[in-house]
């Protein structure tokens, strides 16, 4: 695996690919690699000639008193991960690669409607940084496809409308949420967690497979978030939503709406902010 941190490097590798009528899949990542993001490279790999992924801490998609500066850099074992899950060019740019007028003078993306909600509203101005340096990393690679994973949920529609809506020549393909067997969804942030607050943590998923489950069994979704809210509560979390909405564009569902819907949760742990979802189909 080559890694490649100069935009002009990057376009050449891609381009003799191109020429030669390669297939070209895309990862992009903010590093500190787990095996969630080794099995989207996977999905990638089975799907594409050659595999790129990137590993760029950005900065526009973090608020004042996020953690853009703790947010962990392990680049040299991040490359041992891709280039074992079939890597072959690694982007890793600076700053000032992806920004070269400064991320606060930088051209911004801004997806409307689906971002006014759950995290976006939460997060003023998080999926504007992730729109903005997925739609400059799309210019720079030209990926035929790029893959997402499905536990960012709502990331997944910003992206999924945003190349729709700009016409982008990219196709957006997910993976599923990857769990220890506890159900915990994989995330860099679970690092974060104290011993007693990893044990705690799995009630997120157990919440939201019980939501899915009474949902089932006909009961009403407005009572299923209000119960699942207090359930956490009184397992210890700050819940910032725990909502129902319907999987393609996250609006509220109809009173009796039944089909195409998903729950999602965002929740404190002490001073962890975890996030995790479950579509009902
Ligand atoms: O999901 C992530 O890791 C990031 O939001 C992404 C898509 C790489 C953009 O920085």
């Amino acid at each position: 695996m080559q890694t490649v941190t100069d935009a002009a490097a990057l376009r050449a590798t891609i381009r003799g690919w191109r020429t030669a009528g390669q297939v070209v899949g895309f990862v992009p990542t903010m590093g500190n690699l787990h095996e969630g993001h080794h099995s989207l490279l996977k999905l990638a790999r089975a799907r594409a000639d050659r595999v790129v992924a990137s590993v760029f801490v950005n900065p526009t998609q973090f608020g004042p008193g996020e953690d853009f500066e703790r947010y962990p850099r392990t680049l040299a074992q991040d490359q041992v991960g891709l280039a074992e899950a079939g890597c072959d060019v690694l982007f890793a740019p600076e700053v000032a690669t992806m920004y070269p007028f400064g991320p606060a003078a930088s051209v911004s993306v801004h997806v409307p409607v689906v971002t006014d909600t759950l995290e976006g509203a939460h997060r003023a101005g998080h999926f504007d940084g992730v729109a903005t340096v997925v739609s400059k990393l799309f210019h720079l690679v030209q990926p035929d496809f790029a893959v997402f994973g499905q536990k960012d949920f709502q990331q997944l529609k910003v992206i999924e409308r945003m190349v729709r809506d700009l016409s982008l020549p990219v196709k957006i393909m997910s993976g599923p949420t990857l769990r220890d067997d506890d159900g915990l969804a994989k995330s860099s942030r679970n690092q974060y967690l104290s011993p007693a607050e990893r044990q705690r943590a799995p009630q997120i998923y157990a919440t939201l497979t019980q939501m899915r489950d009474l949902f089932r069994q006909g009961h009403n979704w407005q009572a299923l978030e209000t119960a699942a809210r207090a359930r956490l509560e009184r397992a210890g979390f700050t819940p910032d939503y725990v909502a129902i909405r319907r999987a393609d564009d996250l609006a509220e569902p109809a009173t009796d709406e039944r089909e195409g819907l998903v729950a999602l949760v965002a929740a404190r742990l002490g001073a962890t902010r975890l996030i995790d979802n479950l579509p009902f189909d």
